[in-house]
Order: C-alpha cells, then structure tokens, then sequence
C-alpha cells in the first residue's frame, strides 16, 4: 500500500512482464492495474481492482482494512474488475458501485449477486463522512459502461482507463512527461481513437470539476494533469495534419521499390511521412501514426489474386480505428492480375476519405509507375495544403 494523498492509498499491481493485452496490443514497456483506496471519517471505499492473475496480491495488500463499504467498479473489463468477487467474499459487507450498464456487463462477466451492487447516475456522489466520492459518466473510455471518480475534497479524479498509459515504473508519479505522452497517445489509439466524439463530450463534463490530480488505473499518477488533459483534446479534436501514413507489405521488393519512392517525392514535397513495414511493425506504433495523419496510402502486394494478409489486417485495423484521415489511396505490384484494390476498398466502409487514384503495377516498377507515383504524391501534397494541415 503506498500514500497518494491523506485519505488516498495505492494498491495496485505492477506488471512488468506482460507484453500483450487482448491478445492483440503490444505493451514494450509492461503495465499496471491500480487500485485505490480511499478512507473517509466514516466509510472506506476501493476504487477499481486489479487483473485476476494478481489477485492474491491485492488481497495481501488489503490485510489492514478492517472494514470495506464499497467497490466502485468504474469499468466492467477484467483487468479492472477481475478480483471483485474475491473481495467481496472477504469484505461481506461490501457492496459493488457501478453504473446500470456496468452492473449488466459485471453480472455477465463473473459471480456477483445482484443485491450487492449500488447502481450510481450521472452525478450521483456518495458520502465517506468527511471525503465525497462523485461519479461522472464517461462512456467508451473504454467501453459503453464507463464512469470516473471524482474526489472533489482532495481534486483527484480517478479516470481508469480514460488518461491511462501501459508503462511498469516504480515511481507512482508521473516524472518523464515525454515518456507518458508517447505511451498515453499509444493507448488513446488502440482502444480510444475511434470514439472521438463522445469523448471531446467527456473532456466538457470534466471542465466542471478542478482537477488537482488524476489517477488511472493504467501507468503513473498525474501530479500536474493540463498537459494531459490538453493532449486529449488535441488528438480528439485537432485537425489532422501534414502527414502521410504509409503501412505497407513487400514479398519481393517490388511494392518496397514503389513505397520507398512514394515517400521520398512526398518528402521533397514538404509532406512528413512514416512507413511501417506490415511483417515487423508494432501495430501500437501504427496506430499512433493514425491519429495525426492526414492521409493514408497502403502498399500492397497482390497474393492468391487479393491483398497480401498483412495489408487485409493493417485496412481491418484502419477501418476499426476510424482515423481522421481525409484523403487514402493505395499502391503495390502484381504477378499476373486480382482484385487488390476492390478488395481493399470494400473493407474500409467507416474512412470517411477521398480515395486518391490508386498506383498499381504488374511485376518490377518501371518509368511509367515512377512517375504515376510522382503524380500521387502531388495530389496529395496540394489536397493537404487545400485542407490547411499543419506540419507536426
Ligand atoms: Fe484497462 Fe478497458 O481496461
């Protein structure tokens, strides 16, 4: 158990080891499920829980409390939720405080008897004697059931996933800002990027409250939370800018020779871009790339007359990520013909972009496709200067 505040104790759970979450996200540097408690004059509440595999350590961290009031489950998913039901088989008394959507997803989830669940609204705050836990719906951050925590005595919002960040540190406090820039804007990308709108609606229902220090319950504590705060509405709800992603595949370095031209005439164009190479990339990586872009451009190798699987993954990928990238086309080589490009076009219903002409050519690229390339990069340059996206 380590000190946040006075009334606010950490009991969370560093996992250093863990490099995958939903068998899908890759974590480089670990993570942490923190759990919080917070000790009023009258009542004792634990904000969160942690992964089931780090139950026993929990446990052992709660020996001193004598009594527990409640569990606020903020978020359904079980790296948070997962040690509810061992909790409240040692703290009988305890009862579970969710919100209505929570209580259905927790109840689907694990063994937790309905009567011992408090179903919060909007606003609801719930008294710990001298401390007052207010509770603020925050939808899909990550998901539909979600709500934060605010601690209006002590000004600490406790947010879960919403500002979190995957790092393992030993300091509880944010130090390196850099470092949890770049791991909170990962994060935002994978689970977050698509629920832009609802979430700018978030960040207004927070202005409400002032927000001394934010705790997650992913990564380190915010000491000093503007910055963060800030970067949020930016990747929310600033225009993308003058940048260009290009993920892309090459079995025999035909597509690479077009990508790599591609990119040097965007290049000399003023056009920033980042290429992510399908069969090494880190797709968290990718994903970071998306939420500034301004377009995208894939490039593609044709295999078994379809995409190369790596670029049918990376356009699934886009299509679930919902960039705000404006403007997509698509490049790459073929043996002998295929449907790359419809088969790719069909699989991005949700980019709201305008396909720029796609750049294909069959076998090693020659002349012609050098110039077609150079022909794409221009397009895209002027879209970009048209839209007014600034360089990053
Ligand atoms: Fe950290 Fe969406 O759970």
């Amino acid at each position: 158990m380590r000190k946040v505040t006075d009334c606010v104790s950490w009991v969370g759970v560093t996992d250093w080891d863990r490099r995958l979450f939903d068998s899908l996200i890759p974590l480089p540097d670990g993570t942490t499920y923190n759990a919080y408690l917070v000790r009023g004059s009258e009542k004792t509440a634990l904000l969160d829980t942690v992964d089931p595999d780090f139950s026993e350590t929990l446990l052992a961290a709660l020996d001193s409390v004598a009594r527990l009031d409640y569990i606020v489950s903020h978020h359904a998913e079980q790296d948070h939720s997962g040690t509810i039901p061992l909790v409240l088989s040692r703290f009988p008394e305890a009862r579970v405080v969710v919100t209505a959507k929570a209580k259905g997803l927790l109840m689907d989830l694990m063994p937790i008897a309905e009567e011992r669940f408090i179903v919060v609204n909007d606003g609801d705050t719930l008294s710990l004697g001298d401390k007052t836990l207010r509770f603020i719906h925050t939808p899909w951050v990550h998901w539909p059931e979600t709500m934060v925590t605010y601690l209006a005595e002590d000004k600490v919002l406790f947010s879960c996933d919403f500002f979190g960040s995957h790092i393992a540190a030993s300091e509880l406090f944010v130090r390196d800002q850099c470092r949890v820039h770049e791991a909170a804007k990962r994060y935002f990308a994978e689970i977050m990027m698509p629920f832009r709108s609802v979430i700018a609606k978030n960040l207004e229902k927070l202005a409400d409250c002032d927000i001394a220090m934010i705790a997650p319950s992913h990564g380190q504590i915010y000491g000093e939370p503007t910055w963060i705060m800030e970067s949020y509405r930016e990747w929310v709800s600033a225009p993308p800018k003058n940048l260009v992603t290009l993920p892309f595949v090459s079995m025999h370095g035909s597509t690479r020779i077009m990508v790599d031209h591609l990119a040097e005439a965007l290049s000399g164009r003023g056009v920033e871009v980042e290429l992510y190479n399908l069969a090494v990339t880190d797709i968290g990586k990718l994903a970071m790339s998306l939420v500034d872009a301004g377009s995208v451009v894939l490039g593609v190798p044709t295999v078994l007359a379809g995409p190369h699987p790596l670029a049918a993954y990376a356009a699934f990928l886009a299509n679930a990520l919902r960039p705000k990238a404006r403007f997509l086309s698509i490049v790459g080589s073929y043996g002998w013909g295929g449907k790359t490009v419809e088969t790719l076009a069909g699989m991005i219903p949700n980019l709201k972009v305008e396909v720029l002409d796609p750049v294909l050519c069959k076998g090693v690229p020659r002349q012609e496709t050098l110039a077609a390339l150079d022909r794409l990069a221009e397009a895209i340059a002027a879209r970009h200067l048209e839209a007014g996206f600034e360089n990053r």
